[in-house]
């Protein structure tokens, strides 16, 4: 999967469109910190987002179970990086407590084991946080279950998603979560309204309608949007 993960997701117009959003929101979470703060990525995977913080200046660690990830991200990142690059599992973070300036973890908390491992995946990135800084988590709401495709674009066809076993958290309960830690919610934002499949089978001419619908709808309905991004602040 390591090999062919860019080229499925992100290497057509609606690829690129989904790889945008996504970038988008992480960096209105990042917004105006400085180049030289220590970020963490959990479930970094090839490193799509690390290379945007690297090519704007930032130095961000990744962590992930797959070494074949990590090998790839490597090779995105360049000379120097794989030392930055970690092994490891968000249930139990490699990391010393308050060792990042800024934590995120996007599209992994829907593939974890269960409810209750993306619960403790979120109080470790929070652990591993320092005080004042924020923590961004992506996940899919339970809000959204029913509605899920069992189908996903994969290359030129299709391939069968069994969503029964993606992992949906219910907004309250992060919540409650992020309160027991001290912390507090500083934003609650959705994307994709529509899902990811209408970008990889609409014609590219009506890609700016459906991210226009889209983004007016996430403003409506953030938790009944495909994904769903809480910012968290550390006091
Ligand atoms: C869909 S990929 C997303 C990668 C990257 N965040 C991105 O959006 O391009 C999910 C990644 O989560 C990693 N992952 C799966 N289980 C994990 C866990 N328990 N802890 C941390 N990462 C995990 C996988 O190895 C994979 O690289």
């Amino acid at each position: 999967m390591a090999a062919d993960y860019d080229k499925h997701r992100f290497d057509t117009s609606g690829g690129r469109k989904v790889n945008q959003v996504e970038v988008d929101m992480l960096l209105r979470a990042i917004d105006g910190l400085p180049k030289d703060v220590n970020l963490l990525e959990a479930g970094c995977g090839t490193g799509r987002f690390l290379k945007t913080l690297a090519d704007l200046g930032y130095a961000p660690t990744g962590m992930d179970p797959s070494n074949d990830m990590l090998e790839i991200c490597a090779r995105k990142l360049g000379e120097g990086s794989r030392e930055r690059l970690v092994q490891g599992e968000g249930e139990k973070l490699p990391f010393e407590d308050g060792q990042f300036e800024f934590t995120y973890s996007i599209r992994v908390l829907n593939q974890v084991e269960s409810p209750a491992y993306a619960m403790a995946f979120i109080k470790e990135l929070i652990r591993v946080t320092g005080e004042g800084s924020r923590v961004l988590v992506e996940y899919m709401d339970v809000c959204r279950k029913k509605i899920a495709l069992n189908r996903f674009r994969h290359g030129g066809g299709w391939a069968e998603n069994d969503n029964s076993g993606d992992t949906r958290l219910d907004a309250e309960e992060i919540k409650k979560l992020v309160e027991a830690e001290g912390c507090k919610v500083v934003w609650i934002r959705g994307a994709f309204f529509s899902g990811m499949t209408p970008y990889y089978v609409l014609p590219k001419i009506l890609l700016p309608v459906l991210g226009l619908f889209d983004s007016v709808a996430a403003k409506l309905l953030p938790r009944f949007c495909s994904r769903v991004y809480f910012l968290i602040q550390k006091p």
